[in-house]
Order: structure tokens, then sequence, then C-alpha cells
């Protein structure tokens, strides 16, 4: 009988020889941590859908931020839950509001620790669109003036990196020409550039109340069976001066994170939404898939896929994952 010359399995004898060919490393400096800022102080409020996620005042964002330093997360990215809402998403650009305030009091208690933004209207707007209405559509170039200003308040608060999330066409350019016309020309754009219309985000519409009240995201997130419109989005943020991109959901897009890893030379990022975290720890909590196994492999496809960041509401458990691991 004639052996196979070629046995994969010697490979995979040890796990010291495993580990010696690996060909990914998850590594806790590539995740980024989200958190939702709101009004008050020692507020804490948990969001039902998503379990260990939470809603919180400036003073408990500050203590998650030193949390995410000791573990070695290098960044944050915030969403506000603002006081108000209106047509115009006014508390978007409010530099009293809740981000603003907790971009501030993160940068001065905790320097190094990277404050990245959520720039979008949908948080802070009556109807829950990403734009501004008019007859019911989402108007496109009449919501970048605002959308700018929103990057604007949140540099001036401090923010080290702004992330366009609205899909709205030209929105990179007009938030690069707005902070560098007021001395931000530092300070770099993560834009989500290629963002599905996804079921995924779900969760998420529950954390940061910001479900649209009237129809849907289609006329301005992608569909998700387009991988080919992926380059025209890149291409389109580039040229207006985006310095990452962002792929958005993950899991059900790893296709589409190699594409633009393949096509482009800056950062990838990847979004592990809510909708992906939820559904994990609800077969975690009936014991039906084991938590840290099936989160790191999820992470670790991700990064193998070409993300170079991933943001992720697993930051803090995969940071002490990948410590004990080591
Ligand atoms: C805001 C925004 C959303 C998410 C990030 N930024 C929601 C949406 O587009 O509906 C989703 C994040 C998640 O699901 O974890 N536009």
């Amino acid at each position: 009988m004639e052996f196979p010359i070629v046995r994969p399995r010697r490979l995979r004898g040890s796990a010291m020889l495993r580990r010696m060919v690996r060909e990914t490393d998850l590594s806790v400096r590539n995740l980024v941590y989200p958190l939702f800022a709101t009004q008050g102080e020692n507020v804490k409020i948990p969001i039902p859908s998503m379990p260990g996620v939470f809603q919180m005042s400036v003073d408990e964002i500050v203590k998650e931020g030193g949390e995410c330093l000791k573990l070695g997360i290098p960044a944050v990215i915030l969403f506000g839950i603002p006081a108000y809402k209106d047509e115009k998403g006014s508390s978007a650009y409010d530099p009293d509001e809740a981000v603003q305030r907790a971009v501030a009091a993160l940068k001065k208690a905790h320097p190094e620790l990277l404050v990245i933004t959520d720039v979008c209207l949908c948080e802070y707007t009556s109807h829950g669109h990403c734009g501004l209405i008019v007859d019911g559509d989402v108007q496109n170039d009449s919501t970048l003036n605002l959308l700018a200003r929103t990057a604007l308040s949140h540099a001036r608060a401090g923010a080290d990196i702004v992330a366009p999330s609205d899909m709205m066409d030209g929105r990179v350019r007009a938030i690069r020409e707005t902070l560098d016309e007021h001395g931000f020309s530092h300070i770099p754009i993560m834009s989500y550039a290629v963002k599905y219309s996804s079921a995924f985000y779900g969760p998420f519409r529950d954390a940061a109340g910001s479900a649209p009240q009237f129809g849907d995201r289609r006329s301005y997130q992608m569909d998700p069976a387009n991988i080919r419109e992926a380059y025209k989005e890149i291409e389109q943020d580039l040229a207006e001066g985006a310095d990452m991109v962002m792929v958005k959901p993950a899991l059900s897009y790893l296709d589409v994170i190699r594409a633009v890893k393949e096509y482009t030379n800056v950062p990838v990022a990847a979004y592990n939404v809510s909708g992906e975290y939820s559904m994990v720890k609800a077969a975690a909590q009936n014991g039906w898939v084991d938590e840290k196994k099936i989160v790191l492999e999820m992470l670790t496809s991700m990064k193998r896929a070409g993300a170079d960041i991933i943001l992720t509401y697993f930051a803090k458990d995969a940071a002490a994952w990948l410590k004990e691991e080591q």
C-alpha cells in the first residue's frame, strides 16, 4: 500500500508545533471597544438585547477607558444617547452633549487612549434617519454640512479619529475640508466606507435608540448582495481623503474584507456588530456554544480575512482571554 508523501497532520502534532506554524495572530492591539455615552452620573443602564453592554454616563465611560488601557486595548469608539432629538439632529453637534463631554473626559483622564467618535445623525434625529428628511426622503447634500459640524465638534472636544457611518455621498470630503479649515488637518478619518444595510444592526438600535421611525436605510446603505460596489465606495472615500476604511458587518462579509484588503493600501477595519455579538451571547447563555472559543475563532477569522482593526463588543473579554492564552 502506497502511503501519502504529503501529510498535513505532521505539522499538527503538538501545541508548540501548531503555534510555530500558525499564520494569523489575533492581538489586543487590533481591538476597539464601543461605548454608549449618556447623561447623568453613576449611570449604567443595561441593554437587554446585548448582555454585558451598557449606556453609561461620562464618569463610567472614563472608568471603562481606564480598564481598556489596562487590558492593552488601544482605542474606544463612542456613540451618543443624547438628551434631546430633533429633525436636524442638533444634539449631534452640541458641544455640551454626552459624546463631546465623554471625549474630553477620556482624553483628560487617559491621554494615551485613542478616542474614536462615530459621526452620524441617526441617534440624534427624531425620525432616526442618518440625514435630513424632505418629503420622506433622506437628503444627501444638505446633510453633509451637519455631518461636518458633528465631526468638528468631536475634534474640538479632543477626538483622535472621526468615523463617519452615515453613508451619504461626499461626506468624507465635507468632513476633511471642515476639519482642515479649523486646524484639524492632523485628525484621521476612519470611513465606514463599505456599510451594508443589515439586519445585524438590530440590537444596536435598541442600545442607541436609533431605529428609523419610518422606512429603512436601503436608500443609503449598501445591498448585502453586492461586492463590486464595495470598490466604488472605497475608491470614492479614498479620493476624498479617508485614511482608513471599514467593512461592516464583519462575520457575513469576510469575503468583502478580503477583497477590500487586496484592493487598498490603507488600514482596513471590520465591525463585529451588535447582532453578531448578541447571537453568540444568547447561544452561550444557553450553553450551546463555548463563548471564549467561538469569539476567538470569529475574531481570528476577521483578522485572517484581512482586518487590521476589529471593532467589537467582545474587546475586553477577548483581551483577557488572549492574555490567558499566552
Ligand atoms: C450609526 C451606526 C449604526 C451602527 C454603527 N453606527 C447603526 C445603523 O447604521 O443602523 C451599528 C453598530 C452595531 O450594530 O453594532 N449609523
